[in-house]
């Protein structure tokens, strides 16, 4: 048996939970591996909207098991809200649901010093959704951070505490700004008891186990191979490793057990926060996207900014995470234009290339275009692939055959039912 992953190869937002939670019938357990509440995935069912932020995308589904893996980093008060909201709608989780112990705990400092971090930046701020993900990646690997584990030892508050002044002392050094540590400390520390009540596990035994028992598991990634530390547009990026050497160390897997890799793109592109985003389009077409496609942040609700699919991009993060298949979401948005278009290469100081550059924050990158005539009409009630407009059907070929992975889901609507699969997806 083997681990699939299914990971964003764009900026983030590609619709990963509304995939996952289509797939996760098909597997045994669902397990998040790295990131954090930076995360917003949504999910859309029987006319209800969820937006899960550290809860895998399985969770909704009665049978399957869910993992908050090592590698991701957990607020208890987030944590809290989304159990809450699970509990407000009938959502039975106590059996389901498991902690790795070996997860790092975001405090309320982490977030502090996120905010006044990014303050401090001004105009080269990362646009950080100040979760207190940078920070807490910082203590973790700083060997400083506290773990889920932690919360039961008998030294838990004299660590607390001297983490907390530690984090005070390093908040001296940036101007001051607006921040209610009282009132969030007291919620955190709350928070904690829910926490506590949850099934905390030692993930890599669970997932190597279940590997060995015959089980099926789902790794789904957070964020986009381009906000990876090492890969992305650093340093416009998150903490974690997003791409799939990820699963690796966020669930302590080998990795030999890796099976499919499934990479998601939209049928265009959007990014959230700071940094280079060489499709982005700042013209009619860029307003259009937007509207059609509802491009406003999952978990802040920042506007995301959006331009045209860019293969060079989705070439480079394809060889980063080995994609085996390819799921293309919100095909739909796209069915208001007469017009579409792909980057096919970029030109960067005049030299014509496929290959992403060190540097792209330093280079002036002017797309080559593709242009495809678009299908104009609504895909609703389209459940075969070969039933899309010849047009849609015309632009995905084009698009495997730049790629030269298979697209196996197309997308066409937020809902959980809006998708088309082309064949069964699960390796094991
Ligand atoms: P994630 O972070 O990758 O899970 O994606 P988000 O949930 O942050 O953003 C994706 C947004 O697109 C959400 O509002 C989804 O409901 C929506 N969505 C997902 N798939 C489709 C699709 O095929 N068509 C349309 N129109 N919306 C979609
Ligand atoms: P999902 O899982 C889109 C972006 C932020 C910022 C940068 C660093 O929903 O796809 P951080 O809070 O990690 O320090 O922010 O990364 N970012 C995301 N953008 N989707 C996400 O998650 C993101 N998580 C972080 O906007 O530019
Ligand atoms: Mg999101």
């Amino acid at each position: 048996m083997a681990v699939d992953v299914l990971l964003g190869l764009q900026w983030g937002d590609e619709g990963k939970g509304k995939v996952v939670d289509f797939l996760a019938p098909d597997y045994d357990i669902i397990a998040r591996f790295q990131g954090g509440p930076n995360a917003g995935h949504t999910l859309i069912f029987d006319g209800q909207k969820f937006v899960l932020h550290t809860i895998p995308s399985g969770i909704f589904r009665t049978e399957q098991k869910n993992l908050i893996g090592n590698g991701v980093v957990i607020d208890p008060i987030t944590l809290s809200a989304e159990l809450k909201k699970l509990r407000d709608a009938g959502v039975s989780y106590q059996e389901r649901l498991f902690v790795a112990r070996k997860a790092h705990l975001i405090l309320p400092t982490h977030r502090y010093l996120d905010a006044a971090s990014e303050a401090a930046k001004g105009q080269l701020k990362i646009g950080s959704t100040l979760r207190g993900i940078g920070p807490t990646y910082m203590d973790k690997t700083g060997r400083n951070g506290m773990r889920v584990g932690d919360i039961l030892q008998p030294d838990f508050m004299d660590r607390y505490n001297s983490l907390r002044q530690k984090h005070l002392s390093l908040l001296d050094i940036y101007p001051a700004i607006d921040f209610e540590l009282e009132a969030e400390e007291e919620n955190w520390l709350n928070s904690l008891d829910e926490l506590r009540s949850l099934q905390l596990v030692d993930g890599e035994y669970m997932i190597n186990q279940a590997l060995e028992n015959g089980q099926r598991i789902l790794a789904e990634g957070a964020q986009g191979s381009m906000l990876d530390i090492d890969y992305g547009t650093y340093p416009y990026v998150t903490s974690s490793n997003t791409i799939t050497a990820g699963v690796c160390t966020g669930l302590g897997i080998a990795p030999g057990k890796i099976g499919e890799v499934i990479g998601i793109t939209k049928a265009y592109c959007t990014r959230v926060g700071s940094g280079p985003f060489p499709t982005e389009l700042h013209d009619d077409d860029g307003k259009r996207l937007a509207k059609e496609g509802n491009e406003f942040g999952a978990t802040t609700g920042r506007p995301r900014r959006c331009g045209w699919i860019d293969l060079p991009q989705l070439k480079y993060t394809i060889m980063l995470n080995g994609v085996t298949q390819l799921a293309v979401t919100k095909l739909d948005v796209l069915n208001i234009f007469e017009t579409i278009k792909a980057a096919t290469h970029y030109n960067l100081d005049g030299v014509k290339t496929q290959d992403l550059p060190y540097d792209l924050c330093s280079m002036e990158v002017d797309p080559e275009w593709k242009s495809y005539a678009g299908w104009e009409t609504s895909l609703d009630g389209i459940a075969l692939f070969d039933d899309l407009p010849e047009r849609a059907r015309t632009y995905l070929a084009d698009l495997e055959s730049y790629l030269g992975v298979p697209i196996t889901m197309v997308s066409t609507g937020p809902e959980r039912e809006k998708l088309i699969q082309r064949t069964t997806v699960a390796s094991n």
